[in-house]
């Protein structure tokens, strides 16, 4: 290890903290070039812990000063950490204070303390409040804070912080302050404060006991007309945790904030959530469906953290799936709920299971693979992961599958009882469901149950079926797997629910059920089953497992027929697609679409009584990178033309079936957002894109020309952006022009400019054009690589999202990545460490790009005084 370089935690090192932090009160003297910062703890021995000096965590701070109990001390610094050795004897409470300086404004990295668009504000979870102060900078201390701020009143009008607003006044020098109290204990990384020139919208609401409560919205003022959506989202959100959790706003006042600026999502911090512009600003005209379907789910998200995540926090950051999981999974449930009908849950479930596959997998097939409760890492902003989330929320929800809807009410009712204001691990958690639920599966398995927890890897479970013609009796053989992981070579048998179904040769169901799969194999008999049934497996995606099944073509194109099971449906329609994929890719490159399964589509889409947006998602191929996935060796250029190919043929042999579905779902009326008319509209989008695909290839000029005017009089951006994006995606020469106007129509709105950037560097590639036209971007004037979301947009949409255009054989892709991983890491090492994941597959990867991928990563990791984020990222790539 070289110096100043920090070494790998390990989860079974935890510890617990030597002192407790009661209280905290905190005064800013807000200034972005130095913002000083007094911070006065009370402390105390932890009793139960051996007597041993007091390390306070610290980065890039300036200190100024220290006192114990109002007299100076002596101290040391170990490192970046701030050691004090004479500290008064025995258990009793002193007093320790603690002043320094930072600099908002030079803060790049967008952790602890920044300034974006000249106003204030802060990200510290999971490690960012030691940017702010010396701290014990660890989940589980947790203290009641007061803050005051102090700032000039002109230029930072409002001043926030968590909890409720006790005093705020004038001071001199034209300068004002405000006094927050937070009326509970947390851990610090939920600390957040803002100041800076914001408008809020406002709404009072009730709860259920008859109390009154303030929500509240704060933007920039010319956002304020985007900011309906996001309230609207908070108050449903607030009902929807009262009615099916019985969970409760416990705060007078609740806050979102939004900045242009910010490395993730959004931030749960208590009372003062912030969040990224891109999940709270919304109106037609410059948001999707899609945005707004995130802007919903992310706000529920956050504000149920308040619960799972801020009452209950995590010990320490390896049971971050603790909230994390369990938050998504919330969010995901509310979503469905809200959602309503069967048919729009299942679309709902459709597109998490899609994140999970496409997302999730390769993660935990490549590198970076980790449990969901990790061992160990250098880096923990590495481990806020789609496995940490969306595994970590599927693991959440079979325990629920296990205990029964109600069974998981009860589950979290006792969590609550037993761990209300503590700081619990995952174990805690999976107890408290189990054991409200004595007589579940759950609780019989719960030892076996939990190497959900830690064990990495995606589980493959292998079916084969066998029917006796004399007892009519369908036995169904189970076996499970799972390929090692980084530093797990060998895998116990997980508990794997399964929900089955079997239809007959009528289409009919016959039977159905749910068996939970235990061992390494066991066999289901089904009794009665007529000859022909077809089994459908893994309804619901009732656990995250690959399951390989040796389906027909017949038996496929039945449950795409007949499944009453939504999923399996459209998981049918996936499988066909992705069997004829990958039998070209194997075989000449070459596929014609037979008509067996362009009939199957054909009737998928012009069904009587299937939603629009369901058959958006059957008509959807399956991702490049999902077939990649499926591949030992690949060539992404080939799997791009095998799937474009695809696109095409359906293209031309459905044109008259687009062109029924363009019309009769291109027209919704006023505008909502809702998921009927959401999923007319992407259908129509999804028909304009492939009536332009096959014009391009007749040369015909009317669906361009319909695109382009729709493109033009649209009355919202979602069909104003579907238009758009049909043009650029068929290469249409309409596409340049149409382009040049959105950015002239749209160029003071940093949102739709993201968008803007977004749909070029991830158009198909033609010939080599991506990168180039990526090049040029980057010098275009409002590309900004320090600001994440832009960054995102192009450079992300080019690396992580583009593999056809990326992965080149003159290795320039590569040369360009590395670069930019470079350039970013300099600047912010959270969003330079995402762009390095583009590479995790680079194994698969066929030469001449295996080995070009590769020197591309020894050129990052051979880089001197790379980040910790960065590093562990490399490193584990070429490990
Ligand atoms: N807890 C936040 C959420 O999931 C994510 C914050 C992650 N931030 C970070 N810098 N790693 O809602
Ligand atoms: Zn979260």
């Amino acid at each position: 290890m070289r110096e100043g370089q920090s070494a790998v935690i390990y989860r079974a090192d935890y510890q617990p903290p030597p002192f407790w932090i009661d209280t905290v009160e905190l005064c800013f003297d807000l200034d972005p070039a130095k913002t000083r910062v007094l911070n006065r703890m009370k402390l105390r021995r932890n009793p139960d812990v051996p007597q041993q000096p007091l390390k306070l965590d610290g980065d890039e701070l300036n200190l100024a000063r220290v006192m114990v109990n109002g007299q100076g001390t002596s101290f040391r610094m170990e490192g970046s950490r701030l050691v004090l050795e004479n500290l008064p004897e025995g258990y009793e409470p002193f007093e320790l204070e603690i002043f320094t300086t930072c600099s908002p404004a030079k803060n790049t990295k967008l952790m602890g303390l920044y300034v974006s668009n000249d106003s204030f504000f802060t990200q510290c979870e999971a490690e960012g409040f030691r940017r702010i102060t010396y701290f014990l900078d660890r989940p589980d201390v947790m203290a009641s804070y007061t803050v005051t701020l102090r700032a000039d009143k002109q230029k930072y009008p409002v001043l926030l912080s968590n909890g409720n607003l006790v005093d705020h006044g004038d001071l001199d020098e034209g300068r004002h302050y405000a006094r927050w109290v937070d009326p509970f204990r947390k851990p610090c990384y939920l600390f957040a404060l803002v100041a800076g020139q914001l408008v809020a919208r406002e709404q009072k609401i009730a709860t259920r006991n008859g109390k009154e409560h303030l929500l509240q919205v704060y933007v920039r003022p010319g956002d304020l007309d985007k900011t309906e959506h996001a309230m609207n989202s908070l108050m449903a959100s607030v009902a929807w945790d009262e009615a099916r959790f019985g969970l409760a706003l416990d705060l007078e006042r609740f806050m979102i904030v939004a900045t242009s600026d910010f490395n993730m999502g959004a931030m749960e911090n208590k009372g003062l959530n912030i969040f990224n512009t891109k999940y709270v600003l919304a109106n037609q005209a410059t948001a999707t469906d899609t945005d707004f379907s995130n802007i919903e789910s992310v706000v529920g998200h956050e504000y149920f953290h308040n619960w799972t995540g801020n009452r209950i926090t995590c010990r320490d950051w390896f049971q971050l799936s603790l909230k994390e999981g369990l938050t998504v999974f919330r969010d995901q449930e509310f979503s469905q709920d809200l959602a309503g009908e069967a048919s729009a849950r299942a679309v709902k479930r459709i597109e998490d299971v899609r994140v999970l596959r496409t997302a999730q997998f390769p993660e935990d097939a490549g590198p970076m693979a980790h449990p969901v409760r990790p061992d160990q890492y250098l880096e923990i902003n590495n481990f806020y992961t789609v496995t940490i989330y969306e595994k970590g929320a599927e693991v959440v929800r079979m325990m629920q599958t296990l205990v029964g809807r109600e069974g998981f009410a009860r589950g979290m009712t006792l969590y609550f009882q037993r761990h209300d204001g503590q700081a619990v691990t995952c174990e805690d958690f999976a107890q408290a469901i189990a054991d409200a639920n004595p007589q579940s599966r759950l609780h019989e398995l719960l030892p076996q149950f939990k190497r959900w927890y830690s064990q990495a890897g995606t589980p493959r479970v292998k079916a084969g079926a066998h029917w006796d013609a004399v007892t009519g009796q369908y036995e169904l053989s189970l076996s499970q797997s799972c390929p090692p992981s980084p530093g797990q070579p060998a895998k116990e048998p997980f508990v794997i629910p399964i929900a089955w179904g079997l239809i007959g040769p009528d289409g009919r169901e016959v039977a159905s059920g749910m068996h939970v799969l235990t061992q390494a194999s066991e066999t289901l008999t089904i009794p009665g089953a007529p000859a022909g049934a077809v089994p459908s497996l893994l309804r619901g995606f009732s656990a995250p497992v690959i399951l390989d099944f040796d389906y027909t073509d017949e038996q496929l194109l039945a449950l795409l027929e007949h499944d009453t099971d939504p999923f399996n449906r459209w998981e049918a329609g996936q499988r066909l697609a992705v069997n004829r994929a990958l039998a070209a890719i194997h075989g000449s490159g070459e596929i014609v679409l037979d008509n067996a399964f362009i009939g199957a589509m054909r009737s998928i889409l012009r069904h009587r009584t299937l939603d629009a947006a369901f058959k958006e998602l059957v008509l959807t191929l399956p991702a490049e990178t999902y077939i990649a996935e499926q591949l030992d060796v690949v060539d992404p250029q080939r799997v791009h033309a095998v799937r474009e190919s695809m696109r095409e043929q359906m293209a031309t042999a459905l044109q008259d079936d687009w062109a029924w579905a363009y019309e009769h779902h291109k027209d919704n009326g006023a505008y909502r957002p809702d998921p009927v008319s959401s999923g007319r509209r992407a259908l129509a989008g999804l028909a304009l894109t492939h009536l332009c695909i096959a014009a391009r290839s007749s040369g015909d000029g009317v669906w361009p020309g319909k695109a382009y005017q729709r493109f033009k009089d649209a009355s919202n951006m979602t069909d104003r952006f579907n238009a758009l994006s049909a043009l650029v995606v068929s290469g249409q020469d309409l596409a340049r022009s149409a382009l040049d106007k959105f950015h002239c129509m749209f160029k003071d709105e940093p949102l739709v400019l993201d968008k803007w950037f977004s749909l070029q560097a991830g158009a198909p590639d033609r010939g080599g054009n991506i990168l180039p036209a990526v090049r040029q971007l980057m010098q275009h004037p409002d590309f900004n690589i320090r600001n994440p979301n832009r960054a995102r947009s192009l450079i992300f949409s080019y690396c992580s999202a583009n593999p056809g255009a990326f992965h080149r054989a003159d290795a320039a892709g590569y040369v360009f990545w590395s670069d930019r991983v470079m350039e970013l890491d300099a600047i912010n090492p959270q969003v330079a460490s995402r762009l390095a994941r583009a590479l995790d597959r680079w194994r698969k990867l066929a030469e001449p790009m295996r080995g070009a991928a590769r020197e591309a990563i020894a050129r990052v990791a051979g880089k001197p005084d790379l980040s910790n984020d960065v590093r562990e990222v490399v490193t584990r790539a070429l490990a």
